[in-house]
C-alpha cells in the first residue's frame, strides 16, 4: 500500500460525529497498551500521527484516520483499563457496541493482542463477540520484537488455541516493522474486495 496522504480527522465522541461520507474502514480494537495507535503509525509510515503513550488508556475517543481520500483507519479506544471509572466504562462499551453494530462502511476489525500473554479473558469475550456479529476479524498479536523467532511461533499457536477461531493470525513488531507487508496484503485485499 502506498500512503500518498494520512491525515488525522477528528476524535469523535458520539456516533453524531463519525464522517459520513461513506468511506470504508478499518478498525483497531483491543485493550489499553497493546499497541493500536503504535500499530497504525508504522502501517501509515508516520512516526507520531495516532498518539502513543506509555500511560495505559489514553485513546479515550474513536480517532479516524483518512488515508489517500479512500478509505479510513479507525483506532478505537481501548477496553480493560482498569482505573477508568465504571460509568465510563459503560461508556466505552456501549460506544465499541455501536461502532460494531451500525457502522454499515466497516470493512474489516483488526483485533490486536499482545504475544506475549494468553489473550485475556476480556480479549476471549471481544473475539468471541466480534465473531457472533459476523464482523470480518483479523487478529494482530503485537510486540513480536519481544520474543525469540522460536517464541513467537510458540505463542501465535498458544493464541489461536485460547480464541479458538478461525481467523487470520499475524505478528507485528511497531519497532522493527516485522509483519506490517502482511497486514497491509491482507487489508488491500479486503478492501479491494470487500
Ligand atoms: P491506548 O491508546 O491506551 O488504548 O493504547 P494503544 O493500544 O494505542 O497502545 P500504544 O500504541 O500507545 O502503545 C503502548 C506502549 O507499547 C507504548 O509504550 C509503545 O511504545 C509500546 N509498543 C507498541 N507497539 C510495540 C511493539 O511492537 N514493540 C514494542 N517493543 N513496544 C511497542
Ligand atoms: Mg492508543
Amino acid at each position: 500500500m502506498k500512503i500518498r496522504s494520512a491525515v488525522f480527522e477528528l476524535g469523535a465522541v458520539k456516533p453524531a460525529q463519525w464522517p459520513a461520507d461513506g468511506l470504508p474502514e478499518i478498525a483497531f480494537i483491543g485493550r489499553s497498551n497493546v499497541g493500536k495507535s503504535s500499530l497504525i503509525n508504522k502501517l501509515l509510515g508516520r512516526k507520531s500521527l495516532a498518539r502513543v503513550s506509555g500511560t495505559p488508556g489514553k485513546t479515550r475517543e474513536t480517532n479516524f484516520y483518512r488515508i489517500n481520500e479512500k478509505f479510513r483507519l479507525v483506532d478505537l479506544p481501548g477496553y480493560g483499563y482498569a482505573t477508568v471509572s465504571k460509568t465510563e466504562r459503560t461508556r466505552f462499551q456501549k460506544m465499541l457496541e455501536t461502532y460494531l453494530t451500525e457502522r454499515t462502511v466497516l470493512r474489516r476489525v483488526v483485533q490486536l493482542v499482545d504475544i506475549r500473554h494468553p489473550p485475556s479473558a476480556m480479549d476471549v469475550a471481544v473475539h468471541e463477540w466480534l465473531l457472533a456479529l459476523d464482523a470480518p476479524v483479523l487478529v494482530v498479536a503485537t510486540k513480536s520484537d519481544k520474543l525469540s523467532k522460536s517464541a513467537v511461533v510458540k505463542s501465535l499457536g498458544m493464541i489461536r488455541t485460547t480464541l479458538s477461531t478461525p481467523a487470520e493470525l499475524i505478528a507485528t513488531s511497531a519497532e522493527t516493522g516485522s509483519g506490517i507487508a502482511e497486514v497491509w496484503a491482507y487489508l488491500d485485499s479486503q478492501l479491494n474486495h470487500p
